[in-house]
């Protein structure tokens, strides 16, 4: 067959933000059987496993399935630095996190890109820089590098310790995505893109009140999604990070959300919450489909369980 309309399943799920607990084992379990049973070459989670580097050890040696490629780009939550042991924020983006998924059979993506016959697999966790910020909202700059409004924190203020702004992240990882594009095999043919962040304001869901659409500005970056637009290879990608989940089309490109959230299933059932959240995608040449994409906030109405 024709290397360029060979057809892809993909399996991908993020922001499953685990409970230190152990109470999250069957959530894990159910999860786990989706794929397998879904039976995809690739298995992607995109990011916001936990801000402990030891559950995201475990919960990775859980999820990576045999005989298939597991890929893992890192959230916001994973690079939260830890203080006992002493691990800052760039320890683990740039180390530890590559480190564990090695060794637990992900293929860490900020590393490199992974190539799957004719299909390259370009990831980076992403950030923000506040290019989703609403404008009619009248928040300045400096308000949105304090990550205070009106008495709301974005958390990553007190857990992120690297000393670089958010501009500056994002440019840094920017960078390294051209990078990735730019140095793919000569056989790549179509580019699937893997972020935590969201490279696409329009995946963004605003709600017209406060303090959500003051964090909607921590989202993503518009910069980053103009770099994949303008590589006609990019066909498809894949976020997480904004919990409310959404598909769009952007010219060629499909984008998708995939994440799970804070919540567990009220009625403990892990099967049927474990198939809302793992999203089953295909790609047929360059045509990109979602079969029973769940859309919205899986936790919608439903009580949260927060991660210690
Ligand atoms: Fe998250
Ligand atoms: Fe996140």
């Amino acid at each position: 067959m024709d290397r360029q309309v060979r057809n892809l399943r993909i399996a991908a799920v993020s922001d499953i933000h685990v409970l230190s607990d152990g109470t999250d084992e069957p959530l894990i379990r159910a999860i786990r059987d989706r794929v397998t049973s879904l039976a995809p070459e690739v298995f992607i989670i995109a990011g916001d496993l936990s801000h402990h580097i030891s559950v995201l050890e475990e919960t990775l040696s859980e999820l990576a399935i045999d005989d298939i490629v597991n890929l893992y780009v890192p959230g916001n939550h994973d690079i939260w630095f830890e203080k006992n042991p002493p691990i800052s924020s760039m320890d683990k983006y740039a180390k530890v996190i590559g480190r564990i998924c090695r060794e637990q059979g992900f293929h860490y993506l900020p590393d490199e890109p992974y190539e799957h016959d004719s299909i390259g697999f370009v990831g980076s966790m992403g950030w923000s820089d506040y290019s989703f910020a609403r404008p009619e909202l009248g928040i300045s700059e400096e308000q949105y590098m304090r990550k205070e409004y009106g008495g709301a924190t974005w958390f990553d203020v007190f857990n992120v310790d690297w000393e670089l702004t958010d501009r500056e992240i994002t440019d840094l990882f920017n960078h390294k995505i051209e990078y990735d594009l730019s140095t793919l095999s000569p056989s790549i043919e179509r580019v699937v893109y893997v972020s935590h962040h969201l490279p696409f304001r329009e995946l963004t869901v605003y709600k017209n009140r406060l303090p959500w659409d003051f964090f909607s500005a921590y989202m993503g970056a518009t910069s980053t999604g103009e770099i994949l637009q303008q590589d006609e290879r990019v066909i498809l990608t894949i976020s997480g990070h904004s919990h409310v989940r959404n598909l769009i089309r952007k010219g060629r490109i499909t984008a998708v959300t995939v994440p799970l959230g804070y919540c567990r299933p009220p009625n403990g059932d892990f099967n049927a919450f474990a198939k809302m959240a793992v999203a089953d995608i295909h790609i047929q040449g360059t045509e990109v489909s979602v079969n029973d994409f769940q859309r919205g906030d899986m936790c919608e109405g439903i009580p949260y369980r927060t991660a210690r």
